[in-house]
């Protein structure tokens, strides 16, 4: 029992013998606390459970915990590889107890372990207490049967654990195991300590207080247990080995190293063999957790450690990236315990070959610079802040990375000097975008985007997070405080929401902390990163510096990310079926719909639009993952991945692939690829039902799709067939048989409305010649035959036949019809037989009706003439105005 995986499960398997939840590893980005990069300790995701704040159905608990010491409280970042024991990504083996057991049971627990179970020799453990701690010294000496001097008593912090500067925290006391006289060091609170003969192995926190601020420190409501067991410094003691490099695991992934680089480590070169191994576990588990490289917050902690094992990479003689090929040997090493590390494979791999790819463009430059630079330098001498800026802004260069590549030489770097130039460039990029014409009150984000650097997303990967108020915002200036009902602009050092872009809206939800709740409208992107959240404080008061319980609205993100994922899908099939000129020309993702702009210049058909909605659902059905991966935009283009319309591209981007291809060439490849800062769902099945709704053109070219996903698509289509069986039901047939009971009636109500039409004409001529509707029948007026009639239930186009009609029936004579229609409106038809248009023009008489009707004007031929009028009540008027006229 001495391999690394057999000693997790021998620790788990003990405190679960001695009634103790296992319970899994939480992320290493810590989702319960406000200020913690990383989570660094077993404790961390029971924070709250400490505090009374959560409850958990169990009051005694046992870890594995994967943890991070690099950037933070905890940063052992610089002792890698200069020491046996220091390492940035550890495994933590811990037991808790929630105000169940406390000081005696944790170390007699801790003792049968050690000395029982792990077989350790009595005779060569030691342990320290806090200086006060009469009540621990006790328990081991009953318990473990020491003498004074191997109980050391220690004043310092080292003794009194916290987690951050604030949390939960109390006295510990440290294990230790001498490793023999032939390796230096001296005994913990000796001069020699930080040697490596005396190591120290497992923390056994006496949780008893709670830090609320720097100054206040709270008891905890119930005493409680915390311990931490290095797994790999207790396999290094089980096999036998002088450092945790020469364990089994690191073995392993030295190996591969070397044999990639076809040397072997040696005396000089080992230490950069364990820095590679080291941070290649801290970037992949990192990379498997959502971080990815960056120039701010997490990612740079991450970019740093990545950067740094590629210069020890280089060191050793890579000519080409080497961290991305030793990916396959840690899944191997600890894919099992950590199915994370299986899952994420591929994205870890493409993070590390791309940031190496790039880095190795600058790095030899850089380190040419380097050695120029501090050619004439020797142990004690420092180097100039300039030079080691220039590395960091234009070759890339962590200032870690030139502080580690000069330790060897003793060598330290001007940090004023740097700090200085550093200083100047902001001043620099804050003059050139004062004058860039950014509205005035988008320059305040400037400003805090230089104060408190971007916001950390977490967006990807959790709904809800805490995180710390750094500023807020009224009327664009930044404010001391908010109260109940002022409208607010929220900046938080991190966060879940999701910040309005590529199409997609910003989050909405609810932030709350001590004795405040914020309700969040709406989330934007401003100052290049800075997160702002929108919204109105609901109670209380909220101030810079307040922790903060963020929450998303879960159900609306849910159908966010639904229709992101259908646009994608929706496009996919667009270019399918219509053809791969067809591009995204813009898009709205809302909750409740999708909205999709294609360059397309004609109407999409309803049956490509079928098509387009099938296809789409066909990858809908497949339920397959959806995936994310880093990669280069070069890279991501060449694999055919589609770029956003107007989205602007950092030097990676993000390429979100969906489905499997079915159909001719698209078959067996990836279905959508593109390049997407969007949040999506999980599996395409999750999107549940695609449905196009409408399609119009929106601008030359431009077609709009409109669509609804998941339940919205279902209510859509359950309204639709309410409907057709509403319809149904008012015709008396079953829904099969409304299309042809509806054509039908289509065609009876023509028929019947030609036979209406026909009817009112022959009413209109009075049944022949004679009788009027209202009127007169034939007269003559100054000699010659004349018809007027004031006509009702005659379409205005109808007045024209009606009016030759007339004029045949007279034979020779003027004819005259007015009609009323909606509205009373008038319009008014004057016919002139051929033999007469020398005396009177239609065109004449039509003007002197429509004046009388209250217009004016009308227009056409000697023979006919048709105009309207306002008031068809004066209809018998103008049939006597055009009489008069006649008459001359
Ligand atoms: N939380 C304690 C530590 O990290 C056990 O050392």
């Amino acid at each position: 029992m001495s391999g690394v995986n057999e000693i997790r499960s021998a620790f788990l398997d003990y405190f679960k013998k001695n009634g103790h939840e296992i319970v899994a590893s939480s992320p290493l980005v810590p989702r319960n606390d406000p200020t913690l990069m990383f989570t660094n300790a077993g404790m961390v995701q029971f924070k709250n459970v400490f505090t009374g704040l959560e409850k958990r159905p169990y009051s005694r608990a046992a870890t594995a915990q994967k943890s991070v010491r690099a950037g933070g409280k905890h940063n052992d970042l610089d002792n890698v590889g200069y020491t046996a024991r220091h390492l940035t990504f550890f495994e933590m083996l811990g037991n808790f107890s929630f105000g169940d057991y406390f000081k005696e049971r944790a170390i007699e627990l801790a003792w049968n372990l050690i000395t029982k179970e792990f077989g350790l020799p009595k005779d060569k453990l030691l342990v320290t207490v806090y200086h006060t701690d009469d009540e621990a010294a006790g328990y081991w000496k009953k318990i473990a049967g020491f003498s004074d001097d191997r109980i050391i008593r220690i004043a310092t912090s080292d003794n009194f654990w916290a987690m951050g500067d604030t949390g939960p925290c109390g006295p510990c006391s440290e294990i230790f195991i001498d490793r023999g006289e032939h390796i230096w060091g001296g005994p913990p609170g000796t001069p020699e300590e930080d040697g490596d003969r005396f190591l120290e192995f497992w923390n056994l926190v006496f949780m008893q207080y709670e830090q609320v601020t720097k100054e206040e420190r709270i008891d905890l409501p119930r005493p409680s247990i915390d311990t931490g067991m290095g797994l790999e410094r207790m396999a290094s003691i089980l096999q036998g080995v002088e450092s945790v490099f020469e364990t089994d695991l690191f073995r392993h992934l030295i190996e591969v190293a070397s044999s990639a680089l076809g040397r072997g480590p040696d005396a000089d070169n080992v230490g950069s063999y364990r820095v590679i191994a080291d941070h290649l576990r801290s970037a992949s588990f990192l990379v498997a957790d959502g971080v990815l490289p960056s120039n701010e917050g997490r990612g740079y902690v991450l970019r740093r450690i990545m950067r740094r094992a590629m210069r020890h990479g280089q060191l050793l003689g890579a000519s080409e990236p080497l961290m991305w090929k030793l990916v396959p040997a840690l899944v191997r090493e600890m894919g099992q315990a950590y199915p994370e590390l299986v899952r994420g494979e591929p994205l870890i791999t493409e993070t590390l070959k791309l940031e190496e790819t790039r880095f190795r463009k600058t790095l030899a430059r850089g380190l040419g610079l380097l050695s120029e630079a501090t050619d004439k330098l020797g142990a004690g001498d420092m180097l100039d802040g300039e030079t080691a800026f220039k590395l960091y802004d234009t070759y890339g260069f962590p200032l870690d990375l030139t502080q580690d590549a000069l330790r060897q030489r003793n060598i330290s770097v001007n940090l004023d000097g740097f700090n200085d130039a550093m200083q100047r460039q902001k001043a620099e990029a804050r003059k050139s975008w004062a004058g860039s014409g950014e509205a005035a009150t988008e320059t305040v984000w400037f400003g805090i985007k230089e104060k408190v650097g971007a916001t950390d997303f977490l967006g990807y990967e959790t709904e809800q997070a805490e995180g710390m108020v750094l500023t807020l915002v009224k009327d664009g200036k930044e404010i001391a405080e908010a109260k109940a009902g002022d409208e607010v602009a929220v900046v938080v050092n991190q966060t879940p929401f999701y910040g309005e872009s590529g199409g997609q809206m910003g989050d909405t939800g609810n932030l709350s902390g001590e004795g405040f709740a914020i309700d969040i409208t709406d989330t934007q992107k401003k100052g290049d990163g800075v997160f702002v959240h929108l919204g109105k404080v609901a109670k209380g008061t909220v101030k810079p510096g307040a922790a903060v319980e963020m929450k998303v609205d879960h159900a609306r993100r849910s159908r966010l990310r639904s229709n992101h994922s259908a646009t994608h899908l929706i496009h996919e099939a667009l270019r399918e079926v219509l053809g791969t000129h067809v591009a995204q020309k813009g898009s709205l993702v809302a909750p409740e719909r999708l909205r999709f702009d294609i360059s397309h210049n004609k109407p999409v058909s309803a049956d490509e639009l079928e098509q387009v909605e099938r296809m789409a659902n066909e990858i809908v059905v497949q339920n397959s993952p959806v995936t994310t991966r880093l990669m280069s935009v070069d890279d991501a283009i060449a694999e055919g991945a589609m770029a956003l319309f107007g989205e602007k591209y950092g030097d990676e981007v993000r390429v979100v692939s969906m489905g499997m291809g079915l159909h001719g060439a698209r078959a067996n490849r990836p279905y959508s690829v593109e390049l997407c800062g969007g949040t999506h769902v999980t599996s395409t099945g999750d999107i549940g039902l695609i449905r196009i709704v409408s399609d119009g053109a929106v601008a030359a070219g431009v077609r709009r799709i409109e669509a609804l996903t998941g339940e919205a698509a279902r209510r859509h289509l359950d309204e639709q067939d309410r409907r057709l069986k509403a319809v149904a039901a008012a015709l008396k047939v079953s829904p099969a048989d409304v299309l042809t009971r509806v054509e039908t009636l289509v065609d009876e109500r023509r028929k019947l409305e030609r036979e209406l039409a026909d009817a009112r004409k022959k009413l209109a001529l009075g049944g022949g010649a004679a009788a009027g509707a209202s009127g007169g029948a034939a007269e003559t007026v100054a000699g010659v035959g004349f018809l007027g009639r004031s006509v009702s239930g005659v379409s205005p186009k109808d007045l024209k036949p009606l009016a030759d009609e007339g004029k045949s029936s007279l034979g020779s004579g003027v004819v005259v019809f007015v009609g009323a229609g909606e509205d009373n409106k008038a319009s008014v038809v004057v016919a002139v037989t051929d033999d007469l248009t020398g005396r009177y023009s239609a065109v004449d008489l039509v003007r002197v009706a429509s004046a009388a009707l209250g217009g004016q004007g009308g227009g056409g031929r000697p023979d006919m003439a048709q105009a309207g009028g306002p008031d068809a009540s004066k209809a018998d008027e103008a049939i006597a105005a055009v009489k008069a006229a006649m008459a001359g």
